[in-house]
C-alpha cells in the first residue's frame, strides 16, 4: 500500500437550510472526527475540512416561503450548524462557507480551466419557463398532479405523497410555484460534464484499483458505472449561486453540486492561503471524503471527473460513506420534524455530548441503515458508560485516595493474574488500529470499552479493599496497574469521547498523551498526585427518556393531524358514480421489480377471467416481492390501461397511503374467489 505524507479529510458540507440532527452526526461528522483525532494522536499531518453548502434551490424556496433573502437563510443556519459542530467537539481545522469570495473565485477558476481545456459540452434543451415571473423553473418550482397516485401538489422531481421520482414533464397540469401560472417550454443552453468520456478511467480506477472501498460504496459505484454514464448539466437557470464565468451565460449559475465539492478546496485556501496546494495537489497527500450514502455518486464519480478534467488535483483515496440512521424505526425527516436536533439535545442533556457521540458510534450505520431509540440511548449510557467505564475510573480514583492519599502507588512484583490481565490488553492498540484504519469505528469503540471491562474485572477479582487489611504492598501493585489501565482508557477513548478523555486526563494529571503510548503500563509515575475523584458519566433516569419519547409521540400526532387537514375528505359522490369503479380481487401469480425502476413492481394476477399485468409503485415498501405470490390484492379492473416503463399496466392495485406516503397493499383478510367484486 502506498505510504502518504499527510491526509486531507473532508466531511460533506451540510446545506445551510436547517439545523443539523443526529443523522448528520452519526453518518458523517462523528466518524470523520474520530478518524481525524486518531490521526492527530498518532502525530500524523492531517487537515480536517468542513463548511456549509449555501447554494441550491431548496435554500431559495425556504427564503421565498419566509419572505427573506437566500443570504438571510444561509447566514442564519451557517451559524447554528457551525455552533452545533463546535459543541459536539467536531474538530474541524476550518469550517467555511460556499458564499465566500474565495469560494466564488475558486469555483469560477475551476470551471474556466475545464472550459478552456474543452472539458464541457454545451447543449440546448427545452425547460419550463414562467412567463409571468420571467424565469426558468427549477424542478422543485413546478407543481402539479402526480401521474402516479393522482395527488395534487407533486413536485417536478418527486411526488412526496407516493414517493415516485418524477421529471417535470410527467406532471399533470403543471403550475409554477412562483406565480401559479402555467409554465411554457422554452429553449435554454447549459454546460454539461460529459461523464461518458470519463467512464473508462473511472471504471479502472474504482473497480480495479479501489476494491478496498467499503462494499456499500463500491457496489453503488459499480451499478452506476454498469448503467453507463451520461453527460451531467453543471449549470442552472437560477439567480442564486455562482455565475457561470463565461460570456453568454447571463442568468445562469453553477449547479450546486458543481460548486459544493470545490468548497472543500476553497475552505482549505481560506485557512492556508499560502500552503493549501500541498493538501490538494501533492501526490503524497491522501484525500478521504466522509459522506452519507446519498452523496456517493457525487464524490466517487462526478467530483473525481471534475478533478481529472481540471487536471492539477489528486483524487480521493477513499470515500467511507455511511448508510442512514433512522429514529425510532422511522426515517429521519426535516419536513416532518422527525429528528433529534443537536441544539435541542444539548438543551435537554447539557454536558452530555460524549453520551450522544458514544451511542451514535455504537449504532453507526456503517454497513446498513440503523436505528436510534431513546431506550437504547439510556441503556448504553447507564449500562456501559456509567456501569463499566465510569465505574472503573471512579473506583480506581476513590481507592487511590482512600489508601494512598491520592498518589500513584509504586508497582511491586506482578503475580500471574496481573500478567494475565496485562496480556489481555496488550493487543488493544494493534486491534484498534486495524479497525480505525479500515473505518470500522463501531468495533474500534467496542475495543476501547473492552479495555474498561478488563479494568473493572481486574478490580472486582483482586478486591484490593479486602487486601488492604493484610497486604498493602499487593494493594499498591493492584492500584498501580488499575491506574495505568485508566490512563490507557483516556488515550483509547480520546477519538470517540474527547470531552471525557480531557476530563480524565486532567484527573490523572497525564503529561504525555500519544497514541503510541497505548498499551504501556508506565504512563503514570509512582508518587504522582491525582485529583479528587469526579464522575465521568451520570445515570440517565427514566423520566428524561420518557420526556423525549413523548416529544416524538407529540410530533407524530401533529403530523397525522396536519396530514388529515391537508388531505380532507373529497366531495360526496353519488352511488351511481361509485359503481362505475370496478374494484375486484385477484391472486398474485408473479411479482417482480421492473428493471431500471426503483419504484415499480410488476404483478401478474389471476383475475377470475384469466390473467392480467399491473404495475404498481410500491417497490420500496415490499423489498421481497416474491413473498406476495399466492396472496390476494384488490385492483381497479376497469382502469384505463397505460404504459409504465414500457409495460402495459392493465389496472391499478389498491394500497393505503399513510401520512408519510408509506404504501400498504389492501388485501382481503380471508380468501375469496378471484374476480370477486369489492363494494
Ligand atoms: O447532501 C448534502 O447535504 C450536500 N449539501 C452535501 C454536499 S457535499 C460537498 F460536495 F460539498
Ligand atoms: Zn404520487
Amino acid at each position: 500500500m502506498k505510504q502518504f505524507k499527510r491526509t486531507t479529510v473532508t466531511s460533506a458540507l451540510p446545506y445551510a437550510n436547517g439545523p443539523v440532527h443526529i443523522g448528520h452526526l452519526a453518518g458523517v461528522y462523528v466518524p470523520a472526527d474520530i478518524y481525524v483525532r486518531y490521526l492527530r494522536l498518532k502525530g500524523e499531518e492531517v487537515l480536517f475540512i468542513g463548511g456549509s453548502d449555501e447554494h441550491g434551490v431548496p435554500i431559495t424556496i425556504k427564503a421565498r416561503k419566509e419572505g427573506v433573502t437566500p443570504q438571510d437563510i444561509v447566514d442564519r443556519y451557517h451559524n447554528i450548524i457551525k455552533r452545533s459542530f463546535e459543541e459536539f467537539g467536531i474538530s474541524f481545522d476550518v469550517y467555511g462557507r460556499t458564499t465566500s469570495k474565495v469560494h466564488a473565485e475558486t469555483a469560477s477558476e475551476f470551471f474556466k480551466t475545464i472550459e478552456g481545456k474543452g472539458g464541457f459540452i454545451e447543449q440546448e434543451s427545452e425547460q419550463y419557463y414562467d412567463e409571468e415571473a420571467g424565469q426558468f423553473l427549477a424542478d422543485r418550482y413546478i407543481t402539479g398532479k402526480c401521474p402516479h397516485c393522482g395527488s395534487e401538489g407533486a413536485y417536478g422531481d418527486q411526488c412526496e405523497k407516493c414517493g415516485t421520482s418524477l421529471s417535470p414533464t410527467d406532471l399533470i397540469d403543471p403550475r409554477s410555484a412562483i406565480s401559479g401560472s402555467k409554465p411554457v417550454m422554452r429553449r435554454t443552453k447549459h454546460w454539461y460534464l460529459p461523464l461518458d468520456r470519463h467512464e473508462a478511467w473511472l471504471r479502472q480506477w474504482i473497480l480495479e484499483e479501489h476494491k478496498e472501498w467499503k462494499p456499500n460504496v463500491y457496489g453503488q459505484c459499480k451499478s452506476w458505472l454498469d448503467m453507463g454514464l451520461q453527460p451531467r448539466a453543471v449549470s442552472r437557470d437560477l439567480d442564486w449561486g455562482i455565475p457561470v464565468p463565461v460570456p453568454g451565460a447571463e442568468g445562469k449559475v453553477l449547479y450546486v453540486w458543481f460548486d459544493a465539492p470545490i468548497g472543500y478546496i476553497s475552505n482549505t485556501k481560506e485557512l492556508l492561503p499560502d500552503s493549501w496546494e500541498k493538501w490538494w495537489k501533492d501526490p503524497d497527500t491522501r484525500l478521504v471524503h466522509f459522506i452519507g450514502k446519498d452523496n456517493i455518486v457525487f464524490h466517487c464519480i462526478v467530483f473525481p471527473a471534475m478533478l481529472k478534467a481540471e487536471g492539477s488535483y489528486i483524487l480521493p483515496d477513499n470515500v467511507p460513506a455511511n448508510e442512514f440512521l433512522n429514529l425510532e424505526g422511522d426515517k429521519i425527516s426535516t419536513s416532518r420534524n422527525w429528528a433529534v436536533w443537536l441544539h435541542e439535545y444539548l438543551a435537554d442533556f447539557p454536558g452530555k455530548q460524549d453520551v450522544l457521540r458514544y451511542v451514535l458510534t455504537a449504532n453507526a450505520p456503517e454497513t446498513k441503515d440503523n436505528d436510534f431509540t431513546w431506550r437504547d440511548f439510556q441503556a448504553r449510557n447507564n449500562n456501559e458508560l456509567v456501569a463499566i467505564y465510569g465505574n472503573f475510573i471512579n473506583r480506581a480514583l476513590v481507592l487511590t485516595h482512600k489508601f494512598f492519599e491520592g498518589k500513584v502507588p509504586a508497582c511491586g512484583t506482578l503475580d500471574d493474574y496481573d500478567r494475565q490481565t496485562l496480556e489481555e490488553f496488550a493487543n488493544v492498540k494493534a486491534e484498534m488500529e486495524r479497525l480505525l484504519d479500515n473505518f470500522r469505528f463501531r468495533d474500534a469503540q467496542k475495543e476501547a470499552m473492552n479495555l474498561a471491562r478488563i479494568g473493572n474485572k481486574y478490580l472486582a477479582d483482586t478486591e484490593p479493599w479486602k487486601l488492604a487489611k493484610t497486604d498493602m504492598e499487593r494493594v499498591a501493585t493492584i492500584m498501580n496497574l488499575a491506574l495505568q489501565i485508566a490512563a490507557n482508557l483516556a488515550i483509547a477513548f480520546e477519538p470517540f469521547l474527547p470531552f471525557s478523555s480531557r476530563k480524565l486526563r486532567g484527573l490523572l494529571h497525564m503529561d504525555t498523551f500519544r497514541w503510541e503510548d497505548l498499551g504501556r503500563t508506565d504512563l503514570l509515575p509512582a508518587g504522582l498526585q491525582l485529583s479528587k475523584p469526579e464522575l465521568l458519566f451520570e445515570k440517565i433516569e427514566d423520566a428524561a427518556i420518557e420526556a423525549q419519547v413523548q416529544k416524538l409521540l407529540d410530533t407524530k400526532k401533529a403530523n397525522e393531524q396536519a396530514a388529515r387537514k391537508a388531505d380532507p375528505v373529497k366531495a360526496p359522490v353519488a352511488f351511481d358514480d361509485f359503481e362505475k369503479v370496478d374494484i375486484r380481487v385477484g391472486t398474485v401469480l408473479e411479482c417482480k421489480p421492473v428493471p431500471k425502476s426503483k419504484k415499480l413492481l410488476q404483478f401478474r394476477l389471476a383475475d377470475g377471467l384469466g390473467e392480467r399485468t399491473i404495475c404498481s409503485g410500491i417497490a420500496p415498501y415490499y423489498p421481497n416481492p416474491e413473498e406476495l405470490v399466492g396472496t390476494q390484492v384488490c385492483f381497479i379492473a376497469n382502469f384505463e390501461p397505460r404504459k409504465m416503463m414500457g409495460i402495459e399496466s392493465q389496472g391499478m392495485i389498491l394500497s393505503a397511503v399513510d401520512a408519510d406516503g408509506r404504501l400498504v397493499l389492501v388485501q382481503p383478510r380471508a380468501k375469496v374467489a378471484d374476480g370477486a367484486t369489492v363494494g
